[in-house]
């Protein structure tokens, strides 16, 4: 008889299981290639989920693959082309395979010692991405976990470079409050790394956007020199590209101008849609991103890999060792620069998973032209989609997307009621029906319904038919209300 540890590391069973796993997989990516009938996610009530899985773990009858199986039809289903809710990517299947590899391995990467192929890879990657999106040579950078990590990440290097003291020696008393500029369009986590450093409320500046929910760049001038008269000192300006809601980029190249006039440190926050800069077709919409001093691109939205990769980039690479150091400590006492290879120094992370190697894989497999295939296919539907909307009497897009995300509300002619009950009475009624997921947005202060459209085998045929199945869930609300 095996011992509980001889069967928990047994490889005959690790192949056994493995095997029957992947084949199971590669049943289910079938069955959502095929658009097959099916709830894109389960019951949403999270009580319910919680006791279903609590009664799971008391019946102590256990069969690995059940399980798996059990799993998968209690978890919503990326790979399906009617999915189109949050930014989450389907990743590419053998890009998950080698997440496995990856995670068998598990080889830490604090230091260069813990995981010397990964720390070299992930050199080898983020080089790779600094050279497509225009950056300098000088340019270096960390992967971290996740865009909001990453935003943390360089806005701490850009407080160290910019403060004008040893903030991470001495902190923050006795000096001017700090402060960013950003729209208020900004991801939460850009307001929330500037209260992680203690910033509180007034340490976001807020410069207004305009009707397509972008940076309006006419307010920097104005929105700076108030800032300064009421004591702040403004360190950094973040642009958006794009924002979380709407997916409207903001003036990338103005801003920079405008940055290095003023002496700001210019982030962008390209988490979901850096990589455009990738692209012929659509780079016209980061440009100014090669001039930015650190940028975020996640490789788990627009680029394919699965949760969490997210690339921190800094034009001058230096900069990269200010995150969680004192000025300069990028230089040891000989005038050398410190080594690039003992990861921890520079990411919040201590233990890391070995983030890199997922995508150079895919980089390896496919080539540089699967991510721009990708993200123009992806924002082309976005266009069709917006044109489509155009084409309704009973649907309205709330502005002309720049890329994937697209919001929009139904909005029948002579409906006089309140079109953004209406539309949140939709959105609860799609969770219900579950043939497709679409999420709910705010814009100026109105409810949107809003896609993002990140499977490569959404067409505008399923589009038509989301808009089918809306007309007909709302003009059943309506009749509801009038009857
Ligand atoms: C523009 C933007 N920045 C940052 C983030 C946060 O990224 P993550 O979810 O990887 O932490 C998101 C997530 O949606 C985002 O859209």
């Amino acid at each position: 008889m095996k011992s509980l540890i001889q069967q928990a590391f047994d490889p005959e069973d690790f192949r056994r299981e493995g095997h029957k796993l992947v084949d199971l997989l590669a049943s289910y990516l079938e069955n959502c290639r095929q658009k097959a009938p099916m709830p894109v996610l389960p019951p949403s009530d999270p009580d319910a989920m919680a006791a279903f899985w609590q009664n799971d773990l008391e019946n102590r009858d256990f069969e690995l693959q059940s399980f798996y199986s059990t799993l998968i039809s209690q978890s919503n289903h990326i790979h399906h082309p009617r999915y189109m809710g949050h930014q989450v990517v389907p990743p590419a299947p053998l890009s998950a395979l080698t997440e496995l590899l990856e995670a068998l391995l598990n080889n830490g990467m604090a230091i260069y010692e813990m995981g010397p192929a990964a720390t070299a890879i992930e050199r080898v990657v983020l080089q790779w991405l600094a050279k497509h999106i225009g950056m300098p040579q000088s340019a270096d950078g960390v992967l971290t976990s996740g865009g909001s990590a990453g935003n943390l990440t360089a806005l701490l290097a850009a407080r160290q470079a910019m403060c004008g003291h040893n903030i991470w020696e001495e902190g923050n008393q006795h000096h001017a409050p700090l402060a960013i500029m950003v729209s208020d369009e900004a991801h939460y986590s850009v307001a929330r790394a500037a209260r992680i450093m203690g910033w509180g409320e007034q340490g976001v500046v807020k410069v207004p956007v305009n009707d397509r929910m972008q940076l309006d760049a006419s307010r920097l001038e104005d929105t700076l020199a108030d800032a300064r008269a009421r004591g702040l000192h403004v360190i950094a300006l973040v642009g958006n590209a794009c924002s979380t809601s709407t997916g409207s980029y903001d003036p990338l190249n103005e801003m920079a101008d405008f940055a290095h006039k003023n002496n700001l440190w210019f982030h962008v926050d390209g988490a979901h849609g850096g990589a455009a800069a990738l692209t012929q077709k659509y780079n016209h919409l980061t440009q100014g991103i090669e001039k930015a001093d650190s940028v975020v691109i996640d490789f788990h939205k627009m680029m394919l890999a699965p949760a969490l990769t997210t690339a921190v980039l800094f034009k001058n690479g230096a900069h990269s060792y200010e995150t969680f150091a004192q000025k300069a400590a990028y230089l040891l006492a000989s005038g050398t620069q410190k080594p690039w290879f003992d990861s921890a120094g520079r990411t919040l992370e201590c233990t890391k998973k070995m983030l890199g190697v997922k995508v150079y894989a895919m980089i390896k497999l496919y080539g540089d032209q699967l991510f721009s295939d990708y993200v123009e296919a992806a924002y082309d539907l976005g266009q069709e989609f917006y044109h489509l909307l155009n084409q309704q009497t009973d649907f309205e897009p709330a502005l002309k997307p720049d890329g994937n995300i697209v919001c929009f509300r139904f909005n029948p002619k002579g409906f006089t009621g309140d079109v953004s009950i209406l539309n949140a009475q939709i959105r609860k009624k799609l969770l219900l029906d579950a043939r497709f997921y679409v999420v709910q947005t705010q814009i100026q202060g109105q409810a949107y319904l809003r896609v993002t459209l990140m499977n490569p085998f959404t067409e505008m045929a399923d589009l038509n038919d989301l808009l089918l199945l809306i007309r007909e869930l709302g003009n059943g609300i309506i009749e509801t209300v009038n009857t």
